[in-house]
């Protein structure tokens, strides 16, 4: 028998982009990492992993078509793990074996969402509270899935205090991959990423880790790698303001000259992303209203006052919305000014949905 048949081996990942290099996934967003969005990073700087936004698992659940289309349909030729939220342990079985009739790269367990109606039910960050469900439905999932099975946890619910146990778990488990943010649940997106308890993870645990939260640049990856000793980063919110980090961050791996956006790069890339939003019979406003949602992110990078992002949030009609991005993006000799690399400090997002 093959080590890699074994029933202990870990399964091996797929390479990254360039072989050798460590890795950078694009961090699973709701409403975020849809198959448009998906297709739009490979134009810009393809992740070497893509994760979907998370297929909800109850008693009558049936996988999300349009969540399935970004695994089917997305054509970028990067692997794609599926998430699941949900605890019921027949129904998370089902949903894990459906799955794998798709070419999924694997099956991403979620076990971070800090809004209070999922944890409420137990499930995303609600399960850390929980270690011996999470005993179960580990044990449950890993049976269930013949290829790859990977986790996306937070360091605990209001405190780390199960962490240890469960880094136990995803040991016991044979868990292939892991990504860690390094934030509690009740810390929902604010105060620090405790990085040192990530590479905690990294020395604790057999499967390679991906360190998540406030990577906000490539360097900030690099750095965030030598502090974690990790395998790679997985990037969320940074990767909509700045859809260059992933080809950046390979550059910098290699020793290249980064490629630094101008504000005109940033006008573009509001355009294309008017085009990724489309949807047929999709008003105008409603399209408006989410993209906006991503400029919330883009607009920490425009100007340090955040006047931006003041103006366009006011904007109600398309005209006077490209209007605003014109002048703040290319309005005079503003399109070859250089787009930020890391957000402006005070400027806040206020993005509408969290995980
Ligand atoms: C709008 C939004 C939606 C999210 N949806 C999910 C999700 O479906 N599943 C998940 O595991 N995490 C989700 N997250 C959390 C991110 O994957 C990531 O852990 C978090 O944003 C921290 O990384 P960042 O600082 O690079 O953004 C979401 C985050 C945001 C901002």
């Amino acid at each position: 028998m093959s080590p890699a048949s074994t029933p202990t081996a870990l399964r091996p990942l797929p390479e990254p982009v360039v072989p050798g290099q460590a890795v950078s996934a694009l961090a699973p967003m709701q409403d975020v990492t849809d198959l448009p969005f998906m297709r739009l990073l490979a134009k810009y700087g393809v992740p070497d992993y893509y994760f979907t936004e998370f297929f909800r698992v109850h008693s009558h659940s049936t996988l999300e078509r349009h969540i399935l289309e970004s695994v089917t349909d997305h054509g970028t030729g990067r692997p794609v793990f599926a998430q699941l939220i949900g605890e019921e342990l027949d129904h998370m079985e089902r949903a894990a074996r459906e799955l794998q009739r798709y070419p999924i790269a694997g099956v991403d367990l979620n076990m971070g969402c800090p809004a209070p109606k999922i944890y409420k039910k137990c499930v995303g960050g609600g399960l850390l509270r929980d270690v011996a469900k999470v005993d179960a439905l580990l044990g449950r999932l890993r049976e269930s899935c013949e290829g790859r099975f990977s986790v996306k946890m937070r360091l605990g619910f209001e405190e780390p205090d199960n962490y240890d146990a469960i880094l136990g778990l995803i040991e016991k488990h044979r868990v292939d991959l892991l990504s860690v943010h390094g934030r509690t649940v009740k810390q929902m997106y604010r105060g620090e990423v405790d990085y040192n308890l990530i590479r905690h993870a990294r020395e604790r645990v057999p499967c390679p880790v991906l360190a998540n939260g406030n990577v906000t640049s490539a360097l900030r990856g690099q750095e965030v790698l030598q502090q974690t000793g990790c395998f790679g980063v997985m990037i969320g919110r940074s990767a909509i303001r700045n859809p260059w980090i992933f080809r950046q961050f390979r550059e910098l791996q290699s020793g290249q000259a980064l490629f630094l956006p101008l504000l005109r790069d940033v006008r573009q890339y509001v355009d294309d992303l008017w085009e990724a939003l489309a949807r047929p019979g999709l008003e105008d406003r409603f399209r408006l209203n989410r993209m906006k949602k991503f400029l919330n992110f883009i607009g920490q990078g425009v100007d340090p006052d955040g006047a931006f992002l003041k103006d366009m949030r006011r904007a109600t009609e398309v005209a006077a919305f490209f209007g605003v991005c014109d002048r703040y993006l290319i309005q005079g000799a503003l399109g070859a000014q250089r787009f930020a690399t890391e957000p402006f400090p005070g400027v806040e997002a206020r993005p509408n949905r969290g995980d």
